[in-house]
């Protein structure tokens, strides 16, 4: 279950402005979910967990049992919204150190890819190559690369059973490259752009390599997806998320920072910045989003929360119950002044400073909204995933942008290109 809590923020949001934005943000709803607006022909995601195909939805089940069978690496090659919703649902369910999948082509690091290369030296692996376009420099090198080692390891035969291709259904490079090979192949949906795409093979193939349950995953999103569509403003959890930042961004907190006490959330937090970066950062506008991991950064980035410039607010998001009963020990000479919390669970501690630090920079006068995620499961996850989606095409609209598309990102690209002396740059 997912709750969107503003108790902690009633000094700087009314239930009069949350009241006066409703018509607004309703409004944006029914732009979204009617396909009325800017970029209705990338709004697929919002029907998805209903409407998914459900062959390839096996092909996925049974792809991911054959590479759990034959490979003990899968690398799985993608980069923005190819690459990041897989890798929240894996760090924050598939376990901090499992290193069954491993993510490449995000970057154009050759240290980084070196470490890859001596990581899977006699190891048995996969690949998922996953882009949409086919076309995109990062992925494109490291699928080059490690398809090449794949062939050397295996033979071209049986490196073309290795390769599992996410792509356009007819379309690009890769899909040409994928049926010229014999690979097979699943889709990423037309109209489903790169940031809404986890919850189809893009996030579902490596995010069941990793042993997550997806039916469960997709069970919440379906959930999540009824409540958005059918509950009532003050009760839609979306729609009040929606509103809220707003309201806030509208009082000139320019960002947003979305906060978490669990570690394996930090890439929940990067798939979230790329949502909301690219949905809302256009024409000028838009809050941008930043993120922090408690309490580490408490010892960092807390002192400019607590203390710098007022122009953020902050998102935390809390794991309600976290499944673990680990308890502080006593200590007979108690030199580090911990027997206080003898007996106590971590856990409990680890919430003391959730509140503690709620209470603090809400009277720094930072606002701070929380985000209640029941527990760490694939369900929730399921359900918070699609929750941020549809709060993200509310609040697009809201803000007055095309939530859906992304002109900016291709700037560095062009520059870059006519850098390395690409033909026609
Ligand atoms: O959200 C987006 O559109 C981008 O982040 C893309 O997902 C990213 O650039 C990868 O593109 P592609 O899947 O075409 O390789």
């Amino acid at each position: 279950m997912i709750k969107v809590d503003y108790s902690y923020a009633g000094e700087f949001i009314s239930d009069a402005e949350l009241e006066a934005i409703r018509p607004e943000v309703e409004a944006a709803r029914d732009t979204l979910v009617k396909g009325t607006g800017e970029g209705n022909d990338f709004t697929g995601w919002v029907d998805l967990p209903e409407k998914y195909d459900r062959a390839e939805y096996a092909r996925i089940k049974a792809a991911a049992e054959k590479i759990r069978s034959d490979s003990e690496v899968l690398l799985v090659i993608g980069i923005g919204g190819s690459y990041l919703g897989a890798r929240a649902a894996i760090e924050a369910l598939g376990g901090t150190f499992d290193r069954h999948v491993i993510f490449c082509g995000n970057n154009i690091s050759a240290k980084y890819t070196q470490d890859v290369i001596d990581y899977i030296k006699g190891r048995d692996f996969s690949i998922n190559v996953i882009s949409k376009s086919g076309t995109t420099t990062e992925p494109a090198i490291a699928f080059r690369l490690f398809k090449k080692l794949l062939e050397d390891r295996y033979g071209a035969a049986e490196a073309a059973k290795r390769i599992y291709a996410t792509t356009d259904k007819v379309r690009g490079a890769l899909k040409t490259m994928a049926d010229g090979s014999g690979y097979e192949t699943f889709v990423v949906p037309d109209d489903v752009g790169g940031r809404y795409s986890v919850l189809t093979a893009v996030g579902l193939l490596p995010i069941a390599v990793a042993g997550v349950d997806i039916d469960a995953l997709m069970a919440g999103a379906q959930a999540m997806r009824r409540e958005c569509l059918e509950k009532e403003y003050m009760d839609n959890e979306a729609l009040k998320y929606a509103a809220l930042r707003n309201i806030l961004h509208r009082k000139d907190k320019s960002v947003e920072i979305l906060v978490n006490y669990e570690p394996c959330l930090h890439f929940v937090s990067e798939w979230w910045k790329q949502l909301y970066g690219e949905s809302e950062g256009k024409d000028k506008k838009g809050i941008y989003p930043s993120s922090v991991d408690f309490t580490t950064d408490l010892h960092s980035l807390g002192q400019f929360v607590q203390d710098g410039s007022r122009i953020m607010f902050e998102t935390v998001l809390n794991v309600v119950n976290n499944g673990t009963s680990i308890v502080v020990g006593s200590d007979e000479k108690n030199l580090d002044g911990l027997n206080y919390l003898a007996g106590k669970e971590m856990d409990f501690v680890n919430k003391a400073a959730m509140q503690g630090t709620i209470q603090a920079h809400t009277d720094g006068k930072t606002p701070n909204l929380k985000v209640d995620m029941d527990r760490l499961d694939a369900y929730n996850l399921g359900e918070l995933f699609y929750m941020f989606e549809f709060a993200c095409g509310v609040s697009g609209y809201v803000l007055g942008v095309n939530p859906f598309n992304q002109p900016g990102v291709e700037m560095y690209k062009r520059n870059m290109f006519k850098i390395l002396g690409k033909p026609g740059y």
